[in-house]
């Protein structure tokens, strides 16, 4: 069967935007995150205390998060050290995402570490958030292929998620980086990952326009946290060939569909997509955009 209501983690402003090489001003991103939390997404996730070299287009995250920071939604934020938790916590930041990598090759080129230095760099800050009641969230990158090691064993992936809710992570969220991902590839790892659903979400990229149909087959696991970008932003930095993240709209359109509450006023969010691809100067890849609007 499938769950009566889908909790939608919104990635637009953070997994969309990382990637956008001309500048967003802050106000622009306030005003999508404004709108955003209008539409009734209710976890919007709103910048990145990274290293601002690693992802210039974040590097605003200290005057953004105060200008949001009192919006009914919960706003995380991604933490990789404890020096980005220091900076999150200092703005009264209540959610916190680490990310981890189930593959070598990605480890070293996000995060400069090997997966189990990666690890370690995040048991202090899932330590210390937790003794703070700050909410954490934990990524975990590759889980079905790697743009330089193939196809990534499943064993590999259940042992960094064993490690992220070992060390108190409260939820996983699964990404498909690269897109790569097919529905019997995500019945596999579900079946075989032996975590208590609730605590699992899943992060499908669209390069290959499986998203929809791999959140499907997450959705009739048991999942009941997708995470998806507005207008289908997005793409990784550091991974070729990542695109935008499974666009929300097409994710709200199919969930009406299948009668599954989520909250979201489609007509809202569309405008709101539709605003932020004449900001950036191109139309969204979403279809369900494309399908109800004029751009
Ligand atoms: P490093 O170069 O190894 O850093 O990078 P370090 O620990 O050696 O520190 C070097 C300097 O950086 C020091 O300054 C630190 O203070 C400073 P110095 O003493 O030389 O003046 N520094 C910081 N400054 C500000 N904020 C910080 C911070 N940390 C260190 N937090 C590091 C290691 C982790 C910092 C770097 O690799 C990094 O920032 N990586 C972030 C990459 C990233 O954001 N990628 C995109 C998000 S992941 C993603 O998109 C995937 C996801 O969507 C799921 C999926 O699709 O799979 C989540
Ligand atoms: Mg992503």
């Amino acid at each position: 069967g499938l769950p009566a209501r889908v909790r939608i983690h919104e990635v637009g402003a953070r997994d969309g935007l990382q990637n956008e090489k001309a500048t967003v001003p802050t106000e622009v991103k306030a005003e999508f995150v404004r709108r955003l939390a209008e539409a009734g997404l209710t976890t919007i996730e709103a910048t990145s205390f990274v290293h601002p070299k690693w992802v210039p287009q974040l590097a605003d995250a200290e005057q953004l998060f105060p200008q949001i920071a009192d919006l009914p939604a919960d706003l995380p934020v991604l933490v990789p050290n404890e020096r980005g938790l220091d900076r999150a916590l200092a703005l009264g930041a209540r959610r916190v995402a680490v990310f981890a990598s189930a593959t070598e090759s990605f480890a070293k080129a996000n995060l400069n570490r090997t997966v189990d230095e990666a690890l370690a760099m995040f048991e202090p800050v899932v330590g210390r958030a937790k003794a703070e009641g700050v909410h954490v969230r934990g990524y975990l990158s590759m889980c079905f292929g790697d743009p330089w090691e193939g196809a990534v064993p499943i064993p590999q992936v259940t042992k960094v998620c064993r490690a992220l809710l070992d060390m108190g992570c409260d939820e996983l969220s699964l990404g498909d980086t690269i897109g790569v991902a097919t529905p019997g590839h995500v019945r596999a790892l579900l079946t075989e990952l032996d975590v208590p659903v609730e605590k699992v979400g899943v992060h499908f990229h669209d390069t290959y326009g499986q998203a929809l149909a791999n959140t499907y087959a997450a959705l009739q696991h048991g999942v009941t946290t997708v995470d998806a970008s507005a207008g289908g932003l997005g793409g990784c930095p550091y991974a070729k060939s990542a695109t935008g993240n499974l666009a929300t709209e097409d994710l709200v359109w199919m969930l009406q569909g299948l009668g599954i509450d989520t909250g979201v006023d489609l007509g809202r969010l569309v405008a709101t997509s539709v605003w932020m691809a004449e900001h950036l100067g191109r139309p969204s890849p979403s279809r369900t955009v494309r399908a109800l609007s004029h751009q």
